[in-house]
């Protein structure tokens, strides 16, 4: 068999045994919904749950009433959309986004600025292509990505939100913590943020999964309606939805992959990081004269471009390799805007990753470069 060699963990990571056992024990042994029988099985199905969030509380320093289950950070960021432009009296605020964010946090607040006439402001990045907390604009609604998927540096959260929240102590602050979750680590109180939200497919859980923090969960109206969010319709007039967080949880919860997730988040908390892997290689590769390199040495992942070469044509020349890393914009256009470039390659690693497989990577690379 072909030797394959999978470095695209950023975009999505392979998944630990445990994850896949526990999901195929509560498919084989324990499957019924939750929150819907009275049934010692189904209640069963309901502790599991329950854990989980506790677990993923715990670990971002929340309660588990603010950890609302959604179907990744793309679902987060446009059902936060909704449920704050809902609530809010000012329909037209000022939103305020950086380049470093990805198309899921920045343009379901691009969409509704267009069709509010809101104002959109962006900012402005320091040298090392971190958001600047001295030049922090004013405005409604930040939207801040906690590390980019090109960039790779954790920004630090706390101080930004600390200088928004000087400026103004309404403002609604968003966290993509998509990236970030893997790498370092989130304490929703100390960041003080109104939102955060992640998936679970980036940290070894399934697609289909992740995590929406809510700060002040009973505030906000819900964006959803359905079944399990309801605790008693009275007339027309009177809907009692349930307390928080299951009236942000209409419909069925995506289950299994809850369940996988809080053996993922285990499995991540025991990971160093691959920054042997990123040091060693990203130390090759600045040896090579045709590559520029985007990231700098302690970025969590490398970003790279090869003069002369499309990324494109660099992309199909490795994949015939076997060897699976990100070419493109990477659903990042503005970073690229930034850099003066189309697009980039990518290279980010999981548990695993061996030092074998960088040195390889490192070879095939130099073939095709040099
Ligand atoms: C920084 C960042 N935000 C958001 C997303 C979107 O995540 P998902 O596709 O899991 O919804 C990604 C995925 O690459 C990301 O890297």
């Amino acid at each position: 068999m072909k030797k394959v060699v999978y470095m695209d963990a950023a975009a999505s990571w392979l998944k630990p045994q445990s994850v896949i056992e526990s999901e195929v024990d509560f498919l084989t042994n324990n499957y019924a919904n939750a929150g819907r029988g009275i049934c010692e099985r189904a209640g069963k199905v309901d502790d599991l749950i329950a854990e989980s969030r506790v677990k993923i509380a715990n670990f971002i320093g929340a309660d588990s009433t603010n950890i609302v289950w959604t179907y990744g950070t793309t679902d987060s960021m446009n059902r936060i959309v909704d449920i704050v432009t809902k609530t809010l009296p000012n329909k037209h605020p000022t939103i305020v986004v950086s380049d470093l964010d990805h198309h899921s946090s920045r343009l379901p607040w691009e969409m509704y600025a267009k069709d509010n006439n809101c104002k959109i402001i962006t900012m402005p990045l320091d040298e090392n292509f971190n958001i600047d907390t001295k030049t922090i604009p004013d405005g409604d609604i930040y939207v801040i990505t906690a590390m980019s998927n090109v960039m790779g540096a954790a920004q630090d959260v706390s101080s930004i939100i600390g200088v928004i929240r000087s400026k103004n102590k309404q403002a609604i602050t968003i966290v993509d913590a998509a990236q970030y979750v893997v790498h370092a680590k989130i304490d929703v109180k100390k960041f003080d943020c109104d939102f955060l939200a992640f998936s679970g497919h980036k940290i070894g859980a399934d697609t289909g999964v992740g995590v929406m923090y809510i700060k002040n969960p009973d505030y906000w109206n819900v964006d959803k309606f359905g079944g399990g969010m309801v605790n008693k319709i009275i007339d027309k007039e009177n809907i009692i939805l349930n307390k928080s967080p299951e009236k942000y949880e209409a419909g069925t919860l995506p289950l299994t992959q809850i369940i996988g997730l809080s053996k993922a988040i285990e499995y991540l908390s025991n990971w160093n990081g691959g920054n042997d892997l990123i040091s060693f290689m990203y130390d090759e590769l600045s040896k090579i004269k045709n590559i520029k390199l985007v990231t700098s040495k302690d970025s969590s992942l490398i970003t790279f471009v090869v003069k002369n070469m499309h990324v494109l044509d660099f992309g199909a020349l490795i994949g015939m390799q076997n060897i699976c890393i990100r070419v493109g914009n990477m659903c990042a256009t503005w970073i690229h805007k930034k850099l003066n470039i189309d697009g980039s390659i990518r290279i980010s690693v999981g548990p695993w990753n061996t030092m074998d497989d960088a040195k390889y990577v490192i070879e095939k690379i130099k073939k095709i470069v040099e």
